[in-house]
């Protein structure tokens, strides 16, 4: 088990839609156009909401095949993607989803992408894509993850990976030692050894061209107000738990700055969007 909630996924989502960088998705729609079909491998898909963000821009029939660690995200992920569509069918495994005018089916597989990362994409998609991910993984990782598309020649798109750039409004005093003992804690280990954090977007970028591949970055910040007050204070309670296991804030100090944030007016919580292809 993960340690991400089906909640949490929920309440990115609207967020995570409407920060994704316009640019590089229609840099990778018609990439793909005068196709007529397309697989499409999501890593780490949790429940789903990747595959929701990105169908509009690809052909009109999809096939995608959703991969996590955490079995429960998986089953979460069928039952949301089962209430989004206009129609759904089972067909065995696979679920055949109707959205508008695509036809989507959809196969979830439960895999550790730090054991089995060579088999999946051995599977041989069109297309790999993976949504806030990239920072939980370590460098060796990513390193690994570039020299393997890179012999299959398989292109990524990932969206909503953190670049460590907050700012918080009205300001407080503590912020930048928050921000700074939060960064620490990115870096633990998440699963594939030590986490690159805020630097995974400049790390994979680096990985990717060496590897032969163009890579094109875009921006894609979370900008938090009034309407997405609920994902503000859940953001500034889990960041707050995050610096008190560092041990580099007192408890009192963390309080005081978590009070203040729970009165914040916005937030910026920068992302950046990465699209790789072989060239
Ligand atoms: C921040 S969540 C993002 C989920 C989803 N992509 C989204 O945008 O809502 C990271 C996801 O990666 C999955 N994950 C983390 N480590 C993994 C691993 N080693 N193998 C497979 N999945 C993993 C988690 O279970 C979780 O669903």
């Amino acid at each position: 088990m993960s340690g991400f909630s089906p909640d949490w996924l929920a309440l990115r989502e609207p967020a995570d839609h409407a920060a994704r960088n316009p640019e590089l998705l229609s840099a990778v729609g018609a990439y793909f156009a005068g196709r007529h079909s397309l697989t499409i491998v999501d890593l780490g898909s949790g429940a789903g909401s990747n595959l929701r963000g990105s169908y509009s821009t690809l052909p009109n029939r999809q096939h995608w095949t959703l991969v996590d660690h955490d079995e429960k995200l998986l089953q979460v992920a069928r039952e949301r993607l089962a209430a989004w569509a206009d129609e759904t069918q089972e067909q065995g495994e696979e679920l055949v989803l109707t959205k508008g005018e695509k036809i989507i089916t959809v196969d979830t597989r439960q895999a550790d992408l730090n054991k089995d990362l060579e088999w999946i994409l051995g599977w041989q998609p069109d297309l790999i894509t993976a949504a806030a991910l990239l920072d939980l993984a370590s460098k060796r990782w990513l390193e690994r993850f570039a020299a393997a598309l890179a012999s299959q020649r398989l292109p990524l798109y990932t969206v909503l990976t953190y670049d460590g750039r907050e700012k918080w409004q009205p300001e407080h005093a503590t912020d930048a030692r928050v921000l700074a003992a939060f960064h620490h804690h990115q870096h633990s280990d998440k699963g594939f050894g030590p986490a690159v954090g805020p630097n995974a977007t400049e790390i994979s970028a680096e990985a990717f061209r060496k590897a032969g591949f163009a890579v094109s970055i875009g921006e894609s910040p979370w900008l938090l107000g009034e309407k997405q007050r609920e994902l503000l204070l859940a953001l500034a309670e889990g960041s707050a738990g995050a610096v008190l296991e560092t041990g580099h804030l007192d408890k009192a100090s963390v309080t005081e700055w978590l009070a203040a944030r729970r009165d914040s007016e916005s937030c910026m919580i920068g992302h950046l969007d990465l699209w790789a292809r072989p060239v």
